[in-house]
């Protein structure tokens, strides 16, 4: 059954006390609505339709940049879940498969709690309701079951007193084919305590049209909403806490794994081994088997197999080490291509270069990239070794096998196999340091005794 997922993400978040639409508050770099887009993936989904409202430029903008083909409906005024989800229909016309409704600021949802809402509709059931047995039932939804059929679903507010004492709640994840969504959907009202249109209506409606109706559950977890930064300080620390939970169960060691950061689109190999305290922003992949020390900030790079980088390495945007590079302490890569076993061990900046297999970058060294307008780049070749406290004026080549001494300004480029040395040359005068000593010593006591 080809499936299409409708995301609600109209809603303001006044509760955020945010500019920002709270859908795009971030949980582990990425916003709360790509949470949802990615718990769906292995539906498959052939298409997904994201509902907005309030910052609609925003969130669109940030969607397309997560999947180019979502589609973007407008919902003008938040006159209810079930009036947000009528928004897709012009979206979805004609399309023959199921449609499964989530929120987008619910990043929680398991891919295998979507997958058994799937297995309940092949299962014929015609509408599926994803409930949650509540420790607080609060102000959910209830799920009034009778006869193991999911009868209706009535809102707090509307709810009788016996209603409310019903511990299982609606999750607002609801399946149905998509056509029979949109047709129940019409047979809905906004005659209730809040005076909108309730998507949760759409279960009597079926029922009356004697269509099936079953309510499947998961852990209430699942379920978390995000309206406030409590609650998305509280969303980060289970996300975090959840992706530690599943690198360790995929093979990755982690010494300190609370102390470990990953974002929603971290890939870590197993037998990858990540020492204490240190961070992956968004877009990192690390290979199997490679080792990142302690206090390391990753984010925008590649680390290949049987690299070791840290303690206390910066990789930005653009990194990409080969296999076996060692990028050492106090050391930052940016837009640069490190060669297979190349080492860049000690206190450098690399930054818009490609450095050629199994070279040296000595400590200290700098690829100067930015002249205040532009950015250059530099070329090291294979083998080649950089002396320490190198500066490397790009644009410029150092050639395969070369050298360059120590303390050279490197503004030209260097041949293969050739040494460069750019520094002053170094004069040597003989006791001259004494004197100055004894002259600067008299100068002193003289000063003192003036005073
Ligand atoms: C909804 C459910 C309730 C369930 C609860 C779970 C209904 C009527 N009620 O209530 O049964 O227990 O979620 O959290 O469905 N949205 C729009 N446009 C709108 C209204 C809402 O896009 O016009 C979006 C919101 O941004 C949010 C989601 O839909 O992502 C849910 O809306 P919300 O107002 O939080 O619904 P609840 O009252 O919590
Ligand atoms: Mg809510």
């Amino acid at each position: 059954m080809t499936t299409a997922l409708i995301v609600l993400a109209a809603g303001k978040g006044t509760r955020m006390k945010s500019d920002l639409p709270k859908v795009l508050h971030q949980v582990g770099n990425a916003p709360l609505f790509a949470h949802t887009l990615a718990a769906a993936r292995d539906l498959d989904p052939a298409r997904t339709v994201l509902v907005v409202g309030h910052g609609s430029d925003l969130v669109e903008a940030a969607a397309k940049e997560i999947n180019p083909d979502i589609q973007i409906v407008m919902q003008e005024e938040q006159l209810g879940t079930g009036h947000a989800v009528l928004q897709a229909r012009a979206a979805l016309k004609g399309f023959d498969g199921d449609a499964i409704v989530l929120y987008g600021d619910t990043p929680f949802i398991r891919p295998e709690t979507l997958d058994a809402m799937r297995a309940a509709r092949a299962n014929g059931a015609d509408v599926v309701v994803l409930g949650f047995d509540a420790a607080d039932p609060g102000r959910y939804g209830r799920l009034v079951v009778k006869d193991g059929a999911l009868a209706r679903i009535v809102e707090f507010k509307d709810a009788t007193e016996d209603e409310r004492a019903i511990t299982l709640c609606n999750s607002g994840v609801i399946a149905a084919k998509a056509s029979t969504l949109f047709d129940l959907l019409d047979g809905i009202g906004n005659d209730n305590a809040s005076g909108e249109y309730y998507l949760t209506d759409i279960v009597e409606v079926a029922r009356a049209q004697d269509l099936s109706a079953v309510a499947i559950t998961c852990d209430e977890a699942e379920t978390l909403g995000i309206n406030s930064r409590t609650e998305l300080a509280s969303a980060e620390t289970l996300f975090q806490n959840r992706r530690r939970t599943e690198a360790l169960e995929d093979g990755v060691t982690l010494q300190a794994a609370e102390t470990v950061y990953f974002s929603l689109d971290t890939v870590i190999g197993r037998d990858a081994y990540v020492e204490p305290n240190v961070y992956f922003g968004p877009d990192v992949t690390v290979e199997s088997g490679a080792r990142i020390r302690a206090f390391s900030h990753l984010e925008g790079c590649h680390v290949s197999t049987k690299s070791i980088v840290g303690p206390f390495a910066r990789l930005r945007p653009g990194a990409e080490l080969a296999n076996g590079a060692k990028i050492g302490n106090f050391v930052e890569i940016k837009n640069a291509q490190i060669g297979e076993g190349a080492k860049v061990n000690h206190l450098s900046y690399i930054g818009d270069a490609t450095v050629g297999d199994e070279a040296n970058i000595g400590a200290g060294t700098v690829t100067c990239n930015y002249d205040g307008v532009n950015k250059h780049h530099t070329e090291i070749g294979a083998r080649a070794f950089i002396g320490s406290d190198t500066m490397l004026v790009a644009p410029v080549r150092v050639g395969t096998e070369a050298m360059t001494a120590s303390g050279s300004t490197i503004t030209k480029d260097v041949p293969n196999g050739a040494l460069a040395i750019a520094r002053a040359d170094q004069q040597v005068k003989p006791m001259l340091a004494v004197k100055l000593f004894a002259k600067l010593r008299a100068l002193k006591a003289k000063k003192k005794k003036d005073i």
